[in-house]
């Protein structure tokens, strides 16, 4: 009787725990899959176009690399950031050794100045839905490192989640970055903001999941040191 009580209590740390890895493994596996057969998002395309020539970019929180390879595509030496290992296996296993480009693909979190260490000064940093993961206590020397590793004239592209996000849980939500129209604004100064689209609505995560979303989708060229 003894053992058999022992056994259940084994058996439920066990679950508990091997679910709490299963769950924590899936974060972004359903996002991935539906992204990988999706086209560069338009943010990217329009930011492009802005540019005279190809040069070096950042692309932050990268997911599967849509983007950054639509940049190695047209020229661009890609440094392709995500924290996730998945991610970057999954780019690293996409590589076209024919392509006219560079990705340099890396595990590491943009949120720590050690990454930041390892990443050169370039033309372009896009973060497409991903800044807003990134702790609030975190979230301005973050900002403070892309703007440093920016040169002038070069332009960031990505997006911010505004107050009325809703979709996460509160325990996501502390790890979470949500700002004010005005934080937006006061994170881009000393930037000219070439466009600016602050948009709330209904619909479906990347996941398939029904939220509100809220987002503020930016480019801006860097104008001083
Ligand atoms: C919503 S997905 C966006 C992926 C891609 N940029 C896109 O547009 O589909 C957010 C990505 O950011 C990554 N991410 C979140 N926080 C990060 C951090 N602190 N450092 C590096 N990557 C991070 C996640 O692993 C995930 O791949």
């Amino acid at each position: 009787m003894k053992i058999n009580k022992l056994f259940v209590v084994i058996l439920v740390i066990f679950l508990f725990f091997t679910g709490f890895a299963l769950l924590k493994r899936g974060k972004w596996e359903k996002y991935y899959k539906n992204k990988l057969d999706q086209p560069p998002r338009q943010i990217i395309v329009d930011a492009l176009q802005l540019f005279q020539t190809s040069g070096q970019a950042i692309d932050l929180g990268c997911g599967v690399g849509n983007e950054a390879f639509f940049l190695l595509n047209h020229g661009w030496h890609v440094w392709a950031v995500d924290s996730e290992s998945k991610a970057i296996q999954l780019i690293q296993n996409r590589m076209d050794t024919n392509a006219i480009g560079k990705v340099t693909a890396v595990v590491a979190n943009f949120a720590e100045d050690s990454t930041w260490e390892t990443l050169p000064t370039v033309d372009f940093i896009y973060a497409a839905y991903a800044l807003p993961f990134c702790k609030k206590e975190q979230f301005g020397k973050a900002w403070a490192q892309i703007k440093n590793h920016l040169v002038v004239n070069g332009r960031f592209a990505g997006h911010f989640f505004g107050l009325n996000y809703r979709g996460f849980s509160s325990k996501e939500m502390e790890e979470m970055t949500f700002l004010k129209r005005e934080d937006v604004l006061e994170l881009l100064q000393g930037f000219e903001i070439e466009y600016f689209q602050e948009r709330e609505e209904d619909g479906l995560s990347g996941t398939g999941k029904s939220i509100h979303s809220h987002v503020f989708e930016v480019i801006a060229r860097k104008k001083e040191r």
